[in-house]
């Protein structure tokens, strides 16, 4: 359902980590904004299909106005940069530009102190939290620069703020990225590209419920109404808002 009317009709909107459980409901959300074309990366094939699935049964039922946008999915690993470059060339080469990169990928070590983390963990952390962060910014922001326009927004954590122990390596990860963001953002002042970063506390997710299964789950944030953060900083509605990390906890 529409909440706003925000205009991404004649953009090209790049969601990474697309198919995951916050970025599937990115890309649906931008998808009822009708833009005139989304790519989403995945890894998971399994992932990929589920989502697809999803997105041309409900086109098939609803006859949309958003029939119109093309929609692409496109396999990368962002944290090579090999594959990162691939993937901007072939998308400017089908549709020219990139307006708006929502940057969805990460994942969660924790539960350890740092006497009992791995050397591996840490590396993991860093690479699929920040370097996937630096890299797919990096390629995108020179097509941005090109056009004087663009929205980034990435999703670092309220635990990139403030840490709560035992997560040293993943809030050290989310802490990297509210900073390179800052430093984006101060760097193309001027430009007329906006980058951010949300802070969600738990998200509502079907993994989150299997692994806290006593947790009060009304409090944690439904994927969805983050999905409409992302959007509305991706939108001209925000475009004073720049280097910003907005925390996204809600009100329980
Ligand atoms: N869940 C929470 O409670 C929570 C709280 C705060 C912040 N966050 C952040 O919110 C974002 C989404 O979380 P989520 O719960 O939706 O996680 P998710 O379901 O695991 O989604 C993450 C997506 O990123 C993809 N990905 C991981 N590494 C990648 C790589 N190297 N290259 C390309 N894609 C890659 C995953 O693919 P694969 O399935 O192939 O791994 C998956 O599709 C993450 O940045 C996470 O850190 C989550």
């Amino acid at each position: 359902m529409k909440t706003m009317d925000w205009d991404f009709n004649n953009q090209v909107i790049l969601i990474t980590g697309g198919t995951g459980a916050l970025g599937s409901k990115v890309s649906e959300t931008f998808l009822d904004f009708s833009p005139k074309a989304i790519i989403i990366t995945f890894r998971s094939e399994t992932e990929m299909q589920e989502l697809r699935t999803k997105i041309f049964d409900r086109r098939n039922k609803e006859q949309k106005e958003n029939h119109h946008t093309l929609i692409e999915f496109m396999k990368a690993d962002i944290t090579h940069e090999d594959e990162v470059k691939k993937l901007i060339s072939n998308i400017l080469e089908k549709f020219d530009q990139v307006h708006v990169l929502a940057n969805v990928v990460g994942g969660y070590i924790g539960g350890k102190s740092v006497s009992e983390s791995s050397e591996e963990e840490w590396d993991k952390m860093m690479l699929i939290n920040l370097k996937s962060a630096f890299l797919i910014s990096k390629h995108v922001l020179a097509s941005m620069k090109k056009m004087h326009f663009g929205k980034i927004v990435h999703v670092s954590s309220a635990t990139g703020a403030k840490a709560n122990g035992n997560d040293s390596a993943y809030a050290a990860s989310k802490a990297g990225l509210i900073r390179l963001v800052e430093s984006m953002a101060e760097e193309v002042r001027g430009l007329n590209i906006n980058i951010n970063c949300i802070l969600p506390t738990i998200i509502d997710t079907e993994s989150n419920r299997a692994a806290m299964p006593t947790a009060n789950f009304s409090t944690w944030i439904p994927p969805e109404e983050l999905a409409k953060v992302i959007c509305f900083l991706s939108s001209e509605d925000s475009k004073v808002i720049t280097g910003v990390a907005l925390p996204t906890r809600g009100t329980s």
